[in-house]
């Protein structure tokens, strides 16, 4: 609307300016055409009385003469009439003849003369013709009023400007018609081409049609608009939680954001001594929880405390973290049966190993996928309760809501939801081993981006949609459109936060290894091993126990000079896989204690418990090497709190190579941790480390966990639901201008 009253007061201004230029010429004109039209009405004057004049004085009528003049005045526009004889002696005269008008002022010549006199201010013009006459040649003067033609001037020159400036006008009014209609016409090709662009069906009936070429510029554009941006963004940003703040306020002005996970981020438990709080061992919790201190909003999730009840406000709601809130807590309860078909069951027995590759059959029960189902119903109602607007965003997290995407679809239509598989993809024949894969990939595509680690694991989810149900895949785009719906399938690497908080309270590292040497009474000349996870059979902690086996057993040298500090905390032991790889390790680790052990110190700690965030950094810190031999991984945060945690660049991380982490943290001595004697080489590869190669090593995987961190994971995947959402508007903004006409 601005910008149409602007172009209206430039006409305007136009218009004027065009009058003034014109408004000289338009005066010269009118002036002049009013003089010719008073000399031709005196001509006329003349003319018809000039025979009765010549009569009248040649009978010597004289008052015949006059009266003939008077009956002339009855124009207006005419002043006066006279005679003047041949001497210049005005003989007769009209009542109105100027009394200083003297014959000499309007001389006579052949065919008329015509000249301008001054009367009493104003202008007079005067004309003299000659007239016969038996005593000489005389001459007849008529006087006319020019006040009058000045007038008629002044109404003239009015009357032009007004016809100037309304030919200009209409001429304006034309051209913005024009121009209205083809931008129109425009506005209607661009957002068709965009619409198509962007993989949307095509939206406007009876659109018109780019011509060929523009219609591919305009789609290269918007291609070119969709790629570039993640790009260039991901290198110049730095990213931290007052970029994401930034980027949310700037990108998704006023945007709810919700969370979904099963995993809370802080559990209250009832111990012997009341209420004890604890933070879950969970990646997905490490990851997402500096997100939510950093965006605020809600994050609902299962209660699994066994105080969580106690600790909640009447909406099932808790401030956190409980020390400085800065998100909301959304507990959702879960009955025992519920937790045993749909945690345990479906998501723990059949779908973690069913995406690991890590020899533990998975197993699918058609009751615990009723229950899946049943409780993912029930975090859709929950998530649709907690949005305050009908379009926010919400981020899905994991396997234990594979259908809730779709069902978020179904009741929240304009919500934006991001959906986060942590764990890997299997391979399409790997995947095809689910009873339900149908209704699980048809669930994740209710998503509106829907991301994992890796592009591995994307391409495998592609090609298992390809093998399992029909969709248009557009490679390309990266995108899946099921039923109508477009997801984006895009990998987004996970981290951790930088610098990470659990850092802040850490005291040095030399003083964390002297309190971890006393409280395991390890010697000052012993070097120390660390692995620090849940116990999970994903983790390779058997194979790590059997490389320590073999680095003993080759390396003699290290018996009595290296110990193993295993923190594992327990997880998952209701089921029975979990439980026996608890027994498994009990077994073997105290049958290489006893191995090697003897008189001196055990070469294993295996110590089964929950540790706390701050607990695992003076681990972390008190490390000459860090093992982290995962089976198979998503990503495997522990390897980048490893490398953060070592501000003095020191240490040696020994990675493997099915875990996701492998790709980016390349300076680490990457493993196969099925193979227990290259793994325990790469342990005494590591204890002999020189310093020097620590540090360069250590610097440069510091570099990439600190550029790539989790705020980034967090702001790439927003910056993407910010496009999408912004497409979106433009085809809901075209869709309504189309249907208002
Ligand atoms: C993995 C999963 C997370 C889960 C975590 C801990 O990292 O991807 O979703 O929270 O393990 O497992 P738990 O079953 O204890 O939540």
């Amino acid at each position: 609307m601005q910008t149409y009253l602007r172009y209206a007061a430039g006409a305007l201004g136009a218009v004027a300016i065009l009058v003034l230029l014109l408004a000289p010429l338009a005066s010269v004109l009118v002036d002049t055409w009013s003089l010719r039209d008073l000399e031709s009405r005196s001509k006329l004057v003349y003319l018809s009385i000039k025979d009765q004049v010549t009569r009248h004085l040649a009978s010597g009528n004289d008052s015949d003469v006059v009266s003939l003049f008077e009956s002339l005045t009855a124009d207006e526009k005419l002043l006066a009439v006279g005679y003047c004889d041949e001497a210049g002696q005005l003989l007769f005269a009209t009542k109105l003849m100027p009394a200083k008008f003297a014959c000499g002022s309007a001389p006579s010549g052949e065919g008329g003369t015509f000249s301008t006199i001054e009367n009493e201010g104003s202008k007079i013009l005067a004309a003299s013709f000659p007239v016969a006459a038996p005593k000489g040649t005389g001459h007849l003067v008529v006087l006319h009023d020019l006040s009058f033609a000045e007038r008629r001037a002044a109404k003239a020159r009015l009357h032009w400007a007004l016809a100037i400036a309304g030919a200009g006008l209409a001429l304006v009014a034309l051209a913005a018609l024009s121009a209205f209609h083809l931008s129109r016409q425009w506005l209607g090709v661009i957002r068709q081409t965009i619409a198509e662009a962007a993989g949307a069906p095509a939206f406007i009936p009876n659109a018109p049609r780019a011509a060929p070429l523009l219609g591919s510029e305009l789609r290269q554009l918007v291609r070119d608009l969709q790629r570039a941006p993640p790009l260039a963004e991901g290198i110049q940003v730095e990213w931290s939680p007052q970029t994401l703040r930034l980027l949310l306020g700037h990108e998704l002005p006023n945007a709810e954001v919700l969370v979904v996970s099963n995993r809370e981020p802080y559990i209250h438990n009832r111990t012997g001594d009341g209420i004890e709080m604890q933070i879950p061992a969970s990646g997905l919790v490490a990851a997402l929880e500096p997100v939510m201190r950093a965006c605020g909003g809600t994050w609902v999730a299962h209660g699994s405390g066994s105080a969580d009840r106690e600790t909640v406000d009447a909406h099932d709601r808790i401030a956190v973290p409980p020390s400085a809130p800065a998100y909301t807590l959304r507990r959702v309860w879960l009955s025992e049966d519920q937790q045993a078909g749909y945690y345990y069951g479906f998501a723990n027995e059949g779908l973690w190993p069913l995406c690991h590759i890590s020899f533990v059959p998975p197993n699918f029960r058609e009751a615990d996928w009723r229950s899946y189902q049943e409780v993912n119903r029930l975090f859709a109602e929950a998530i649709a309760k907690e949005a305050r607007s009908d379009d926010p965003i919400i981020l899905v997290q994991d396997y234990h809501f594979a259908v809730l995407p779709r069902l978020l679809k179904e009741r929240l239509p304009r919500a934006t939801i991001l959906t986060f598989w942590h764990i890997p993809w299997p391979n399409a024949e790997t995947f095809s081993i689910c009873p339900f894969k149908e209704e699980i990939i048809g669930g994740l595509l209710g998503s509106t981006i829907l991301g994992f680690h890796t592009q591995f694991h994307c391409n495998n989810f592609l090609e298992t949609v390809d093998r399992f149900i029909e969709a248009r895949i557009d490679r390309e785009r990266a995108s899946v459109t099921f039923g109508g719906h477009e997801t984006i399938v895009r990998p987004y690497p996970i981290s951790i936060e930088w610098p990470p908080q659990a850092l802040e309270k850490q005291a040095s590292v030399d003083e964390c290894r002297r309190s971890v040497r006393a409280e395991l009474g390890i010697g000052e000349d012993v070097h120390i091993g660390v692995g620090v996870e849940r116990f999970d059979y994903t983790k390779g902690v058997l194979n790590r126990i059997r490389a320590i086996d073999e680095l003993l057993t080759r390396h003699p040298e290290w018996r009595g000079r290296f110990v193993f500090i295993q923190a594992a905390a327990p997880s998952r032991s209701k089921l029975d896989t979990y439980r026996h790889l608890q027994e498994e390790a009990k077994e073997l680790a105290g049958a290489v204690n006893a191995k090697y052990g003897g008189a001196g110190p055990e070469p294993i700690h295996l110590l089964i418990r929950h540790h706390e965030p701050d607990e695992v950094f003076k681990l972390f810190r008190a490390a000459d090497v860090c093992v982290v031999s995962s089976l198979h991984d998503g990503m495997n945060l522990v390897a980048k709190e490893f490398v953060a945690a070592r501000d003095d660049e020191r240490g040696v991380l020994v990675l493997s190579q099915f875990a996701g982490a492998s790709r980016e943290l390349a300076e680490a001595l990457i493993v196969n941790p099925y193979d227990a004697h290259g793994l325990g080489e790469a342990i005494d590869e590591a204890l002999n480390m020189p310093l020097n190669e620590q540090r360069e090593r250590m610097r440069l995987m510091r570099a990439q966990v600190k550029e790539r961190n989790v705020y980034r994971w967090a702001g790439q995947m927003l910056l993407d639901a910010a496009r999408v959402r912004k497409r979106r508007r433009i085809v809901d903004l075209a869709e309504q201008r189309q249907l208002g006409g």
